[in-house]
Protein backbone atom coordinates (compact mmCIF):
# COMPACT_ATOMS: atom_id res chain seq x y z
CA UNK A 1 0.00 0.00 0.00
CA UNK A 2 1.28 3.42 -0.13
CA UNK A 3 -0.15 7.04 0.56
CA UNK A 4 -3.08 8.64 -0.83
CA UNK A 5 -2.62 10.76 -4.37
CA UNK A 6 -2.73 14.15 -4.08
CA UNK A 7 -5.86 16.36 -5.36
CA UNK A 8 -5.41 16.90 -9.10
CA UNK A 9 -2.64 13.55 -9.45
CA UNK A 10 0.76 15.20 -8.14
CA UNK A 11 2.18 17.85 -6.07
CA UNK A 12 2.71 21.28 -7.15
CA UNK A 13 5.74 22.99 -6.53
CA UNK A 14 6.16 26.35 -7.19
CA UNK A 15 9.55 27.44 -5.29
CA UNK A 16 11.93 28.57 -7.84
CA UNK A 17 14.69 30.54 -7.05
CA UNK A 18 15.02 31.40 -10.41
CA UNK A 19 11.56 33.44 -10.79
CA UNK A 20 9.79 33.80 -14.25
CA UNK A 21 11.54 34.62 -17.51
CA UNK A 22 10.78 38.22 -18.02
CA UNK A 23 11.72 40.86 -15.20
CA UNK A 24 8.95 41.86 -13.04
CA UNK A 25 7.91 45.66 -14.20
CA UNK A 26 4.88 45.78 -11.06
CA UNK A 27 4.84 44.90 -7.30
CA UNK A 28 1.46 43.78 -5.09
CA UNK A 29 1.45 43.66 -1.92
CA UNK A 30 0.45 40.71 0.04
CA UNK A 31 -1.78 40.46 2.89
CA UNK A 32 -1.82 37.96 5.72
CA UNK A 33 -3.89 35.69 3.93
CA UNK A 34 -2.16 36.12 0.66
CA UNK A 35 0.84 35.51 1.88
CA UNK A 36 -0.13 32.21 3.80
CA UNK A 37 -2.11 31.33 0.58
CA UNK A 38 0.87 31.85 -1.41
CA UNK A 39 3.22 29.62 0.31
CA UNK A 40 0.54 26.89 0.20
CA UNK A 41 -0.09 27.08 -3.28
CA UNK A 42 4.04 27.04 -3.91
CA UNK A 43 4.44 23.87 -1.66
CA UNK A 44 1.91 22.02 -3.22
CA UNK A 45 -0.97 22.21 0.16
CA UNK A 46 -3.26 23.58 -2.56
CA UNK A 47 -2.22 21.19 -5.39
CA UNK A 48 -3.96 21.37 -8.07
CA UNK A 49 -3.24 25.02 -7.56
CA UNK A 50 -0.17 26.83 -9.41
CA UNK A 51 -1.58 30.39 -9.09
CA UNK A 52 -4.25 32.78 -7.65
CA UNK A 53 -7.75 31.96 -9.44
CA UNK A 54 -8.67 32.80 -12.80
CA UNK A 55 -12.07 34.19 -13.69
CA UNK A 56 -13.12 30.84 -15.05
CA UNK A 57 -12.20 29.20 -12.83
CA UNK A 58 -13.33 31.81 -9.34
CA UNK A 59 -16.88 31.81 -10.63
CA UNK A 60 -16.89 27.85 -11.24
CA UNK A 61 -15.91 27.52 -8.04
CA UNK A 62 -18.43 29.78 -6.67
CA UNK A 63 -21.14 28.75 -8.32
CA UNK A 64 -20.45 24.94 -8.63
CA UNK A 65 -17.66 23.87 -6.03
CA UNK A 66 -15.54 22.70 -8.78
CA UNK A 67 -12.44 24.42 -10.76
CA UNK A 68 -13.53 24.76 -14.17
CA UNK A 69 -12.02 21.45 -15.46
CA UNK A 70 -14.77 19.77 -12.67
CA UNK A 71 -12.10 19.15 -9.79
CA UNK A 72 -13.44 19.54 -6.52
CA UNK A 73 -12.35 22.97 -5.22
CA UNK A 74 -14.64 25.03 -2.35
CA UNK A 75 -13.44 28.14 -1.68
CA UNK A 76 -11.95 30.89 -4.28
CA UNK A 77 -8.26 31.52 -3.63
CA UNK A 78 -7.71 34.90 -4.40
CA UNK A 79 -5.34 38.20 -4.89
CA UNK A 80 -7.09 41.49 -4.23
CA UNK A 81 -6.24 44.70 -5.56
CA UNK A 82 -7.29 48.17 -5.12
CA UNK A 83 -8.85 49.71 -8.84
CA UNK A 84 -5.51 52.08 -9.31
CA UNK A 85 -3.44 49.60 -8.89
CA UNK A 86 -5.27 47.19 -11.35
CA UNK A 87 -5.59 49.57 -13.72
CA UNK A 88 -2.31 49.48 -14.38
CA UNK A 89 -1.70 45.94 -14.30
CA UNK A 90 -2.01 44.23 -17.73
CA UNK A 91 -2.14 40.67 -18.67
CA UNK A 92 1.21 39.04 -19.31
CA UNK A 93 3.23 41.40 -17.17
CA UNK A 94 5.28 39.89 -13.85
CA UNK A 95 4.67 41.41 -10.55
CA UNK A 96 7.02 40.89 -7.64
CA UNK A 97 4.42 40.47 -4.72
CA UNK A 98 5.58 41.53 -1.32
CA UNK A 99 4.79 42.47 2.20
CA UNK A 100 7.14 44.86 4.41
CA UNK A 101 10.14 44.82 2.71
CA UNK A 102 10.73 41.79 1.70
CA UNK A 103 9.78 40.10 -2.10
CA UNK A 104 7.99 36.68 -1.19
CA UNK A 105 7.45 35.55 -4.94
CA UNK A 106 6.29 36.41 -7.60
CA UNK A 107 3.04 36.46 -10.32
CA UNK A 108 2.84 36.19 -13.97
CA UNK A 109 -0.37 37.80 -14.61
CA UNK A 110 -2.96 35.78 -16.52
CA UNK A 111 -5.98 38.44 -15.37
CA UNK A 112 -7.33 41.25 -13.52
CA UNK A 113 -10.96 41.07 -12.92
CA UNK A 114 -13.62 42.57 -10.45
CA UNK A 115 -15.43 40.14 -8.75
CA UNK A 116 -19.26 40.15 -7.36
CA UNK A 117 -18.25 39.89 -4.08
CA UNK A 118 -21.97 39.87 -2.76
CA UNK A 119 -22.21 37.11 -5.03
CA UNK A 120 -19.15 35.10 -3.28
CA UNK A 121 -20.11 36.22 0.12
CA UNK A 122 -23.74 34.47 -0.27
CA UNK A 123 -22.63 31.10 -2.03
CA UNK A 124 -18.95 30.53 -0.18
CA UNK A 125 -20.20 31.84 3.16
CA UNK A 126 -24.04 31.44 2.91
CA UNK A 127 -24.57 35.15 4.42
CA UNK A 128 -24.02 38.65 3.59
CA UNK A 129 -23.92 39.77 7.02
CA UNK A 130 -20.64 41.80 8.01
CA UNK A 131 -21.07 40.17 11.43
CA UNK A 132 -19.39 37.27 10.26
CA UNK A 133 -16.15 37.35 10.38
CA UNK A 134 -15.05 35.65 7.07
CA UNK A 135 -17.52 37.91 5.26
CA UNK A 136 -16.34 40.86 6.92
CA UNK A 137 -12.83 40.23 5.12
CA UNK A 138 -14.08 39.43 2.19
CA UNK A 139 -15.89 43.01 1.38
CA UNK A 140 -12.33 44.81 3.54
CA UNK A 141 -10.33 43.05 0.99
CA UNK A 142 -9.84 45.37 -2.13
CA UNK A 143 -12.23 44.84 -4.63
CA UNK A 144 -10.35 43.62 -7.82
CA UNK A 145 -8.21 40.02 -8.37
CA UNK A 146 -5.16 39.41 -10.02
CA UNK A 147 -4.86 36.08 -11.28
CA UNK A 148 -1.80 33.94 -12.55
CA UNK A 149 0.73 31.54 -11.88
CA UNK A 150 3.25 32.14 -8.81
CA UNK A 151 6.96 31.27 -7.84
CA UNK A 152 7.78 31.66 -3.96
CA UNK A 153 11.04 33.02 -3.60
CA UNK A 154 11.50 33.66 0.03
CA UNK A 155 9.76 31.94 3.45
CA UNK A 156 7.70 33.42 5.22
CA UNK A 157 8.69 34.59 9.32
CA UNK A 158 8.20 30.93 10.95
CA UNK A 159 6.84 31.62 14.56
CA UNK A 160 6.69 28.50 15.42
CA UNK A 161 9.50 26.16 15.93
CA UNK A 162 10.29 24.93 12.67
CA UNK A 163 10.34 21.01 13.48
CA UNK A 164 6.43 21.76 12.72
CA UNK A 165 6.67 22.85 9.63
CA UNK A 166 6.02 20.49 7.01
CA UNK A 167 5.53 20.69 3.31
CA UNK A 168 3.04 18.15 1.79
CA UNK A 169 6.05 16.01 0.39
CA UNK A 170 8.07 16.53 3.73
CA UNK A 171 4.90 15.14 5.43
CA UNK A 172 4.12 12.23 3.39
CA UNK A 173 7.69 10.72 3.46
CA UNK A 174 7.67 11.17 7.42
CA UNK A 175 4.57 9.43 7.74
CA UNK A 176 6.19 6.95 4.95
CA UNK A 177 9.06 6.51 7.17
CA UNK A 178 6.37 5.67 10.25
CA UNK A 179 4.79 2.94 8.47
CA UNK A 180 1.91 4.68 7.89
CA UNK A 181 -0.43 4.24 4.95
CA UNK A 182 -3.88 5.16 6.42
CA UNK A 183 -3.61 8.71 8.20
CA UNK A 184 -6.41 10.57 9.52
CA UNK A 185 -6.24 14.03 9.50
CA UNK A 186 -7.39 16.46 12.26
CA UNK A 187 -8.22 20.49 11.42
CA UNK A 188 -8.80 23.06 14.46
CA UNK A 189 -7.91 26.03 15.74
CA UNK A 190 -8.57 25.69 19.24
CA UNK A 191 -7.09 24.09 22.23
CA UNK A 192 -7.79 19.90 21.69
CA UNK A 193 -10.31 19.10 24.37
CA UNK A 194 -11.77 16.06 25.84
CA UNK A 195 -13.62 15.98 22.86
CA UNK A 196 -11.44 16.78 20.40
CA UNK A 197 -9.38 13.96 21.59
CA UNK A 198 -12.19 11.55 22.11
CA UNK A 199 -12.84 11.74 17.95
CA UNK A 200 -9.24 11.80 17.27
CA UNK A 201 -8.56 8.32 19.49
CA UNK A 202 -11.78 7.47 17.75
CA UNK A 203 -10.73 7.54 14.57
CA UNK A 204 -7.07 6.53 15.41
CA UNK A 205 -8.41 2.88 16.45
CA UNK A 206 -8.96 2.44 12.44
CA UNK A 207 -5.86 3.87 11.13
CA UNK A 208 -2.11 3.98 11.47
CA UNK A 209 -1.57 6.83 12.83
CA UNK A 210 -2.48 10.82 13.50
CA UNK A 211 -1.74 14.05 11.22
CA UNK A 212 -2.57 16.57 14.42
CA UNK A 213 -2.75 20.16 11.90
CA UNK A 214 -3.89 22.73 13.74
CA UNK A 215 -4.30 26.53 11.63
CA UNK A 216 -1.69 28.83 12.67
CA UNK A 217 -3.12 31.47 9.91
CA UNK A 218 -5.20 34.47 10.76
CA UNK A 219 -8.01 33.97 12.88
CA UNK A 220 -10.13 35.77 14.60
CA UNK A 221 -9.05 37.99 17.40
CA UNK A 222 -11.01 36.51 20.26
CA UNK A 223 -9.61 32.92 19.08
CA UNK A 224 -6.91 31.36 21.46
CA UNK A 225 -3.73 32.26 19.90
CA UNK A 226 -1.30 29.86 17.83
CA UNK A 227 1.45 30.12 20.27
CA UNK A 228 -0.16 29.23 23.42
CA UNK A 229 -1.97 26.84 21.42
CA UNK A 230 0.74 24.74 19.87
CA UNK A 231 1.92 24.65 23.75
CA UNK A 232 -0.90 23.25 24.86
CA UNK A 233 -1.08 20.68 22.04
CA UNK A 234 2.74 19.29 22.85
CA UNK A 235 1.59 18.76 26.50
CA UNK A 236 -1.48 17.38 25.86
CA UNK A 237 0.52 14.72 23.38
CA UNK A 238 3.31 14.08 25.92
CA UNK A 239 0.40 12.69 28.63
CA UNK A 240 -2.05 11.54 26.40
CA UNK A 241 -1.29 9.71 23.34
CA UNK A 242 1.13 7.38 21.98
CA UNK A 243 4.75 9.40 20.77
CA UNK A 244 4.65 6.61 17.70
CA UNK A 245 0.96 7.14 16.57
CA UNK A 246 1.17 11.25 16.04
CA UNK A 247 2.39 13.61 13.96
CA UNK A 248 1.93 17.26 15.14
CA UNK A 249 2.49 20.30 12.61
CA UNK A 250 1.31 23.57 11.87
CA UNK A 251 -1.37 24.07 9.23
CA UNK A 252 -0.15 27.87 7.58
CA UNK A 253 -3.42 29.07 6.36
CA UNK A 254 -5.85 31.72 7.47
CA UNK A 255 -9.24 30.95 9.00
CA UNK A 256 -12.59 31.60 6.24
CA UNK A 257 -14.73 30.38 8.86
CA UNK A 258 -16.73 29.05 6.04
CA UNK A 259 -18.33 25.97 7.59
CA UNK A 260 -19.18 23.48 4.96
CA UNK A 261 -17.45 25.32 2.12
CA UNK A 262 -14.54 24.96 4.51
CA UNK A 263 -14.83 21.79 5.27
CA UNK A 264 -14.00 20.52 1.85
CA UNK A 265 -11.49 22.51 1.19
CA UNK A 266 -9.31 21.83 4.69
CA UNK A 267 -10.33 17.46 3.40
CA UNK A 268 -8.74 18.53 0.11
CA UNK A 269 -5.26 20.36 1.71
CA UNK A 270 -4.97 17.34 3.95
CA UNK A 271 -5.29 14.92 1.23
CA UNK A 272 -2.23 16.80 -0.37
CA UNK A 273 -0.55 16.38 3.22
CA UNK A 274 -1.01 12.62 2.72
CA UNK A 275 -3.83 11.70 4.87
CA UNK A 276 -6.55 9.34 3.86
CA UNK A 277 -9.54 10.06 6.45
CA UNK A 278 -10.13 13.47 7.54
CA UNK A 279 -12.23 14.45 11.13
CA UNK A 280 -15.17 16.08 10.60
CA UNK A 281 -17.37 16.87 13.73
CA UNK A 282 -19.87 19.27 15.02
CA UNK A 283 -19.95 22.84 13.69
CA UNK A 284 -16.49 22.42 11.50
CA UNK A 285 -15.24 25.84 10.62
CA UNK A 286 -18.70 27.31 11.73
CA UNK A 287 -19.03 30.72 13.81
CA UNK A 288 -21.63 31.50 15.47
CA UNK A 289 -25.07 30.58 14.50
CA UNK A 290 -24.32 30.56 11.21
CA UNK A 291 -24.43 26.54 10.04
CA UNK A 292 -25.78 23.80 10.78
CA UNK A 293 -24.66 21.70 13.56
CA UNK A 294 -23.95 18.84 10.50
CA UNK A 295 -23.76 20.92 7.53
CA UNK A 296 -20.08 20.67 6.96
CA UNK A 297 -20.67 16.66 6.98
CA UNK A 298 -23.97 17.12 4.96
CA UNK A 299 -21.83 18.85 2.21
CA UNK A 300 -19.58 16.07 1.22
CA UNK A 301 -22.40 14.31 -0.83
CA UNK A 302 -22.09 17.01 -3.32
CA UNK A 303 -18.92 14.52 -4.56
CA UNK A 304 -19.08 11.01 -5.90
CA UNK A 305 -16.41 9.46 -3.06
CA UNK A 306 -13.68 9.52 -5.71
CA UNK A 307 -13.92 12.43 -6.63
CA UNK A 308 -12.68 13.86 -3.38
CA UNK A 309 -10.78 10.57 -2.74
CA UNK A 310 -10.17 11.31 1.17
CA UNK A 311 -12.41 9.37 3.02
CA UNK A 312 -14.21 11.96 5.60
CA UNK A 313 -15.15 10.27 9.29
CA UNK A 314 -18.10 11.74 11.05
CA UNK A 315 -18.58 12.23 14.65
CA UNK A 316 -21.70 13.38 16.14
CA UNK A 317 -21.34 16.01 19.12
CA UNK A 318 -19.50 14.55 21.47
CA UNK A 319 -19.34 15.22 25.70
CA UNK A 320 -18.59 13.55 28.80
CA UNK A 321 -21.35 11.95 30.37
CA UNK A 322 -21.33 12.04 34.43
CA UNK A 323 -23.58 8.80 34.49
CA UNK A 324 -21.75 6.76 31.44
CA UNK A 325 -18.54 8.40 33.57
CA UNK A 326 -16.92 8.18 29.80
CA UNK A 327 -17.22 10.35 26.66
CA UNK A 328 -20.31 10.08 24.30
CA UNK A 329 -22.46 11.28 22.09
CA UNK A 330 -26.43 11.08 21.62
CA UNK A 331 -25.74 8.04 19.56
CA UNK A 332 -23.99 6.29 22.74
CA UNK A 333 -25.43 7.66 25.65
CA UNK A 334 -28.85 7.52 26.80
CA UNK A 335 -28.96 9.88 29.66
CA UNK A 336 -30.45 12.96 30.23
CA UNK A 337 -28.92 16.41 29.11
CA UNK A 338 -28.47 17.54 32.80
CA UNK A 339 -25.70 14.69 33.03
CA UNK A 340 -23.92 16.01 30.00
CA UNK A 341 -20.53 18.35 30.77
CA UNK A 342 -21.25 21.09 27.77
CA UNK A 343 -19.60 24.28 27.97
CA UNK A 344 -19.48 26.93 24.51
CA UNK A 345 -16.07 27.80 23.09
CA UNK A 346 -16.72 31.53 24.55
CA UNK A 347 -17.78 30.30 27.93
CA UNK A 348 -14.58 28.29 27.97
CA UNK A 349 -12.10 31.37 26.69
CA UNK A 350 -13.99 33.80 29.04
CA UNK A 351 -13.29 30.85 32.01
CA UNK A 352 -9.34 30.98 31.13
CA UNK A 353 -9.29 34.89 30.42
CA UNK A 354 -9.98 34.69 34.11
CA UNK A 355 -7.87 31.77 35.32
CA UNK A 356 -10.59 29.57 36.36
CA UNK A 357 -10.49 26.49 35.06
CA UNK A 358 -12.95 24.33 32.66
CA UNK A 359 -13.90 20.74 34.71
CA UNK A 360 -11.41 17.63 33.97
CA UNK A 361 -14.19 16.07 32.40
CA UNK A 362 -13.90 19.02 29.44
CA UNK A 363 -10.34 19.30 29.36
CA UNK A 364 -7.33 17.91 30.33
CA UNK A 365 -5.44 19.69 33.79
CA UNK A 366 -2.10 20.29 31.90
CA UNK A 367 -4.36 21.61 29.07
CA UNK A 368 -5.93 24.19 30.96
CA UNK A 369 -2.88 24.94 33.06
CA UNK A 370 -0.49 25.78 29.65
CA UNK A 371 -4.11 27.94 28.47
CA UNK A 372 -4.29 29.94 31.64
CA UNK A 373 -0.60 30.76 32.07
CA UNK A 374 -0.24 31.48 28.14
CA UNK A 375 -3.74 33.38 28.10
CA UNK A 376 -2.06 35.71 31.16
CA UNK A 377 0.76 36.52 29.15
CA UNK A 378 -1.06 37.61 25.50
CA UNK A 379 -3.23 39.45 27.69
S1 LIG B 1 -12.54 24.40 13.48
O1 LIG B 1 -13.10 25.70 13.18
O2 LIG B 1 -11.11 24.33 13.29
O3 LIG B 1 -13.29 23.33 12.79
P1 LIG B 1 -12.56 23.31 16.20
O4 LIG B 1 -11.14 23.46 16.53
O5 LIG B 1 -13.55 23.67 17.23
O6 LIG B 1 -12.90 24.27 15.01
O7 LIG B 1 -12.90 21.85 15.72
C1 LIG B 1 -12.00 20.94 15.24
C2 LIG B 1 -12.74 19.68 14.76
O8 LIG B 1 -13.40 19.05 15.88
C3 LIG B 1 -13.87 19.96 13.75
O9 LIG B 1 -13.98 18.86 12.86
C4 LIG B 1 -15.10 20.04 14.63
O10 LIG B 1 -16.23 19.71 13.88
C5 LIG B 1 -14.79 18.98 15.67
N1 LIG B 1 -15.43 19.23 16.99
C6 LIG B 1 -15.21 20.26 17.82
N2 LIG B 1 -15.90 20.12 18.99
C7 LIG B 1 -16.59 18.95 18.87
C8 LIG B 1 -17.48 18.23 19.72
N3 LIG B 1 -17.81 18.65 20.95
N4 LIG B 1 -17.99 17.07 19.26
C9 LIG B 1 -17.68 16.60 18.03
N5 LIG B 1 -16.84 17.23 17.18
C10 LIG B 1 -16.29 18.38 17.59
Amino acid sequence: MSLITPHGGYLVNQWNQEGFTSKPTDSIELDAMALSDLELIANGAYSPLKGFLNKEDYQSVVDTLRLADGTPWSIPITLPVHAEQASSLNPGDVAELYQGNTVYGVIEIEEIYQPDKEKEAREVYLTTEEAHPGVKKLFNRPDYYVAGEIQMLNQSVREHEDKFYLDPAESRKHFQELGWNKVVGFQTRNPVHRAHEYIQKASLEIVDGLFLNPLVGETKSDDIPSDVRMKSYQVLLEHYYPANRVVLAVFNAAMRYAGPREAIFHAIVRKNFGCSHFIVGRDHAGVGNYYGTYDAQKIFSNYEEDELGITPLFFEHSFYCLSCEAMVSHKTCPHDDDQHVILSGTKVRELLRNGEKPPKTFSRPEVVEVLIDGLKVTQ
